[in-house]
Formats: structure tokens, sequence, C-alpha cells
């Protein structure tokens, strides 16, 4: 077979990048659909720019991050970098930038929260700051209860208590709630951003997540 001359431009690559990641994401309904990526690339573009880096790392990689996302193979945390390496390949891309947007990908969850998730390159610590402020606040909470609804998950079970796990293997098959998700990774993202940009916006959805399980906690024991 005769390889193809045509050296696609970065332009194209994005283009051709996002229409990919929207037909894959197409009718998610848990969490992890189109505009949690838009939402993603928006706040990493702006903390990448503060943070001067290598912006067309960043776009890739956050157009990419949830390719294939463990959560929905089967545990499987290589599945995401593997597919996103064939994709990148598949459009010639330069071999050292498939290498950093796929260790980028592979490194990006959170694995529990005695698990430390340390990200080599600015660039990932960009994305995967951008990642977690998705996590969080107004947008977080709903996300979150449509991914316990998605999983099968009880949305508080009073009976059942939060756990600091200190594996990555316990976090992802531990039976949990989606009120002790909150506990378990939600409220701990604060202290994990990589930013000052992104610290500063995590602060302010950090407060109003504290308000929403006060208001929860009150209504459901019927003191409010
Ligand atoms: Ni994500």
């Amino acid at each position: 077979m005769v390889k193809s001359e045509t050296v696609l431009s970065r332009e194209e690559i994005l283009r051709r990048t996002e229409a990919f990641i929207r037909e894959q994401l197409d009718g998610d309904s848990s969490g992890h659909d189109w505009w949690h990526i838009a939402r993603v690339r928006v706040a990493a573009m702006s903390i990448g720019q503060a943070e001067q880096v290598d912006l067309y790392i960043v776009e890739l990689a956050a157009l990419l991050h949830d390719v294939a996302d463990w959560k929905f193979h089967g545990g499987d945390d290589m599945a995401g970098p593997k597919a996103a390496r064939a994709w990148l390949e598949s459009l010639s891309v330069e071999g050292e930038t498939i290498d950093h947007v796929c260790e980028i990908i592979a490194t990006i969850s959170y694995k529990g929260a005695q698990v430390a998730t340390p990200m080599r390159t600015l660039e990932g610590r960009v994305v995967q700051d951008a990642d977690r402020l998705d996590a969080i606040g107004a947008v977080g909470i709903a996300r979150t209860f449509a991914y316990g609804g998605h999983a099968g998950q009880a949305m508080h079970d009073p009976t059942l208590a939060a756990e600091a796990h200190a594996t990555f293997a316990d976090y992802k098959s531990k039976r949990t709630s989606t009120i002790n998700h909150f506990y378990e990774k939600l409220l701990l993202l604060k202290d994990r951003m990589n930013t000052a940009a992104g610290r500063r916006l995590a602060e302010e959805r950090h407060a109003f997540m504290e308000t929403f399980l006060r208001q929860f906690d009150d209504e459901w024991n019927g003191r409010s």
C-alpha cells in the first residue's frame, strides 16, 4: 500500500478529531457527553494561555481525554491511550505529539483518595485541572448524579460509609453511592489542582458543593 503523501495541518487534525469525538460520544447520558469535552477544551485553553504551554497538545489531549474511558471499558485504564494512539496514527500525527497526548490521557484520571496521580508535563497538568473543574461545582453535581444513575448506584444510602480508597483497583470496584462520591473524590479535588488559575476556580465551585451537600443533608433529615 502506498502511504499518503498528504500532511494534514494542525487545524485539520483538530477539526477531524473534534468530529470523531462528537460522533463517539453522541447520545451519552453518563455525564461524559460531547459537551463535557467542549467545556474541558475551553477551560484547558484558557488555563493553558495563562501557563504559556503548547496549546496544540493541550487542545488535542482535551478533545481525546475521555475516548474509551476505563469506566466504560471493563475497567481497562489503557483503553483510552490505545484508542487515542490509533486515531492520531490514522491522521499521521508526529510520534512525539502522539506520545505526549497519550501520556496525558493515561495519567489524567482520579484513582482514589490515597492514590497520587502526578502529571509529568505542564500541558498535562493544565488538561487535568480543566477536567477536574468540570467534575465539581453545579455542572459537577449534575454530572455526578447523571453518572450515578447510569452506573445503577443509589443516589444516597446512609448505611453505606464513604471510603478513602488506597488503590485504584479498590476505587474502581467498591460499591458506592452518588453522595459518597462527593466525599471519595469531588471534595478532595480542590487541594489537588495543579495551576493557580485552576485552584482559584476550584475554590468557588467547591464552596457551592458544600452548600449543596448541607442543604441535601438538612432536607434528608427533615431539618429544612
Ligand atoms: Ni473528562
